[in-house]
């Protein structure tokens, strides 16, 4: 079956097509387009929900025409797909409804079913789409090509961090989560400290790349509770403290991007000692993170039996982090295949919304389909 799956949470606008067979149960993506209005967002400094949810109304039937049109389905006079896997929750209420109304359009002319998707499902998800062509990264180990269950997964963005058992399709546990900021939520705020928009987690780890992760040692909260919850807030007030001791902040100069103007990024403003402070601060930051998170969930590998542990979400594109993963896992004797989808399934897409929408495929008519902007798991 073919299954149009559409994601509208936030500031991203997505269409894929994927094919799925339900007797082998793989999932192989036709196309996967997304138009962002991320640039726009730069401009004020954060998201404004209104102007993503205009930017989805322009975006979103020009990227649904790519998709069919890339999976060679333009043509089709009968229904394209056999239905349509929608982000339903949570997310922004403006953006969420872009979707789901466009969705339940295409469900009444082509008369097939919408599959209403939670976009957190939807991360997790993204594990099991075909086979990625990441080389360090141990591929789904089952027979069918798929990760195994039961399987840990770690939902790492910059809305959650949360630890889920999964004993089998719609058979989930939440373990825990952050109890304030999200792992992304952290590396995002540290960045704007240093005149450095959203997303901040890339540029984090870029400047890193230079420094020591050792050099500075930063607090590890919660790390002894004998729960599996996280509080990154700690985190990021002492990164700030220190920084602000560290370097100076205060800069006056501005500079013109597109649409006005913003401060200069720190680091074109210091000296070369200084610039060192500062990839040493990221380096610290990025590792202390990853850090925090691969201890609990090595916690949750021992306490659980699980065959694969499966990590998705924006932060899942840090390469310090997934290789800290495999260290500590190949180290830890325990037989766990780690799966971890490629970067452009990491973050927001999709093609995730139509494999989640596959495997927990609860058909509903389209009267029935609503927003959930709260939605949990
Ligand atoms: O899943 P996502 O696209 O959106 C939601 O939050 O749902 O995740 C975005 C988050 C941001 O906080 C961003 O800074 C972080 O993922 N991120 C990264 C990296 N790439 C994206 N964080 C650390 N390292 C990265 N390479
Ligand atoms: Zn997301």
């Amino acid at each position: 079956m073919k299954i149009l799956g559409i994601e509208t949470s936030c500031d991203e606008t997505g269409a894929a097509v994927i094919e799925a067979s339900s007797k082998d149960k793989k999932v192989t993506l036709l196309s996967n387009v997304l138009a962002t209005s991320l640039a726009k967002h730069a401009e004020t400094g954060g998201i404004i929900p209104e102007v993503a949810a205009r930017q989805q109304v322009i975006s979103i039937t020009p990227v649904i025409q790519k998709a069919l049109e890339e999976s060679g389905l333009m043509s089709e006079s009968t229904p394209p797909v056999d239905a349509i896997a929608v982000t339903y929750g949570p997310g922004l209420i403006g953006s969420l409804l872009v979707g789901i109304e466009t969705a339940k359009t295409l469900s009444l002319l082509w008369k097939v079913p919408i599959i209403p998707v939670n976009h957190m499902y939807g991360h997790i998800y993204a594990n099991f789409i075909g086979e990625f062509p990441i080389s360090n990264v141990k591929l789904p180990m089952s027979n069918e090509g798929i990760p195994k269950f039961p399987a840990i997964a770690l939902v790492i963005s910059g809305g959650h961090t949360d630890i889920v058992l999964l004993k089998d399709h719609g058979d989930l546990t939440v373990l825990g989560g952050t109890r304030d900021d999200a792992a992304g939520e952290c590396f995002d705020k540290c960045a704007r400290l240093l005149g450095y928009a959203y997303p901040g987690g890339p540029k984090i780890s870029q400047l890193a790349k230079k420094g020591n992760p050792k050099a500075f040692p930063l607090p590890r909260p919660m790390i002894g509770s004998h729960d599996y919850d996280f509080s990154f807030s700690g985190l990021k007030t002492a990164f700030m403290r220190l920084t602000k001791e560290l370097l100076p902040l205060e800069r006056k100069e501005l500079e013109h991007i597109k649409g006005g103007w913003q401060q200069v990024p720190l680091e074109n403003t210091l000296s070369d000692s200084q610039k060192q402070t500062l990839y040493d601060l990221c380096a610290s930051l990025e590792y202390a993170i990853a850090d925090i998170v691969t201890r609990k969930v090595m916690k949750a590998l021992g306490e659980y039996t699980a065959s694969t542990l499966v990590v998705s979400g924006g932060v899942a594109a840090n390469r310090v982090l997934i290789n800290m993963f495999h260290e500590k896992i190949n180290r830890s004797q325990l037989d766990v295949a780690l799966v971890v989808p490629p970067g452009y399934l990491c973050t927001d897409n999709a093609a995730m919304i139509a494999a989640a929408g596959f495997y927990n495929n609860k058909h509903v008519s389209w009267e029935d389909v609503t927003a959930d902007p709260e939605l949990y798991y």
